[in-house]
């Protein structure tokens, strides 16, 4: 087929949004467009969250297997020695390595440590993956005081992206967030960002959390991009996930035989991870190797202006919860 061609079969897949999601996304496009095998990754330095299940323990695995020095960031420290140790033989047999660091992203005061742990053990960053996330049905405070939905997708990775700056600089290294198609439905409103037990809704908490991470991806792409960080924000598409069990079982039901693999979830954050940044244009997000909107509806859009103010007014809102969150009685790191 001609490139037109090629393009206007991508373009009708997107438009129809279960055919872009759905693993006949991927298995289409990795046709039309040749998609090439990922490059080595040796010596690449790369931390993920979230690599515990799912699409971030696929990815951890996919980035030892081609070299990489992968830190895997798990809240359950039983279960993260777990995964760290079974990939202890991929990663002799492909000189890689893993190493696992336990966080639980909810409570500030751990990601706090996890930030001091981070930059000792990695000076040099290459690739920085904001993966671990979750739709929670129900409403939780943490001990800080935060709705969880926002600690773990907002606030934790606006702690971690600043506090490891330097060793993102070091590397010129790469900000790769793991977006949903669950932001396509929110525009983003700083004033009911933090939703209240009264007004949670898991899935709208997390179509927040998660349009407030592209202005976070913009604001970063602002303030470091000229050191020499990039950040990008990356779609897996709908993927058969233990957590896409728990949180939307009819979903995960009906969808069952269209789910992509979580191979197919993590094919594009990988290639990102292992090919060079400088041929992107910065703040781009990313499905099935090319980029995509981030808007589906014109009800979620804001001006260039709108959108520069709120991402300028959300990195102010961070600072004072983060600060507000790492004074409660009591909250001092435990080690
Ligand atoms: N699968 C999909 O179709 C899909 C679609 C769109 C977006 N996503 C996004 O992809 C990412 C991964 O999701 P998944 O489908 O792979 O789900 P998953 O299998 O549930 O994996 C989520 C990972 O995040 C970790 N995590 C959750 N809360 C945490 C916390 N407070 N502190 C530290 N780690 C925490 C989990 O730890 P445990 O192992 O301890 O539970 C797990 O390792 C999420 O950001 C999700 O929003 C997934």
């Amino acid at each position: 087929m001609s490139s037109r061609s090629n393009d206007l079969v991508d373009r009708l897949l997107e438009a129809s949004v279960i055919g872009s999601f759905t693993k006949i996304g991927p298995t289409v496009r990795r046709r039309l467009a040749h998609w090439q095998k990922f490059e080595r990754a040796t010596g690449l330095h790369v931390i993920i969250t979230g690599a515990t299940s799912g699409l971030g323990l696929k990815a951890a695995e996919l980035l030892v297997g081609l070299g990489a020095e992968v830190h895997l960031v798990g809240r359950n420290e039983a279960k993260l020695r777990g995964v760290v140790d079974g990939l202890k033989p991929l990663a002799k047999a492909h000189r890689g390595s893993a190493t696992g660091h336990v966080c639980d992203l909810s409570l500030l005061n751990d990601t706090v440590k996890l930030v001091s742990e981070l930059q000792r053990a990695v000076p040099i960053i290459d690739v920085l993956i904001h993966n671990a996330g979750a739709l929670a049905t129900a409403f939780t405070e943490t001990s800080e005081g935060l709705e969880q939905t926002l600690a773990v997708h907002v606030l934790s990775p606006e702690l971690l992206t600043r506090g490891l700056t330097e060793q993102l600089v070091a590397g010129k290294g790469q900000v790769i967030t793991m977006t949903s198609g669950g932001l396509y439905s929110e525009r983003f409103d700083l004033a009911t960002l933090q939703m209240t037990q009264a007004t949670y809704k898991g899935t709208v908490a997390y179509a927040r959390a998660k349009r407030a991470q592209t202005l976070l991806t913009a604001k970063w792409n602002e303030d470091f991009g000229d050191r020499g960080i990039t950040a990008q924000l990356v779609h897996p598409g709908w993927a058969d996930t233990p957590g896409v069990d728990e949180s939307l079982p009819i979903f995960s039901t009906l969808m069952g035989p269209l789910l992509r693999s979580p191979e197919q979830g993590v094919d594009t954050l990988v290639w990102l991870a292992t090919t060079d940044p400088a041929t992107r244009r910065p703040g781009q997000l990313w499905l099935d190797r090319a980029p995509r909107s981030l808007h589906k509806l014109r009800r979620t859009k804001l001006t260039e202006t709108q959108d520069h103010a709120a991402a300028i007014a959300l990195e102010a809102w961070c600072a004072d919860k983060i600060a507000q969150a790492l004074s409660q009685p009591g909250s001092t790191p435990s080690a």
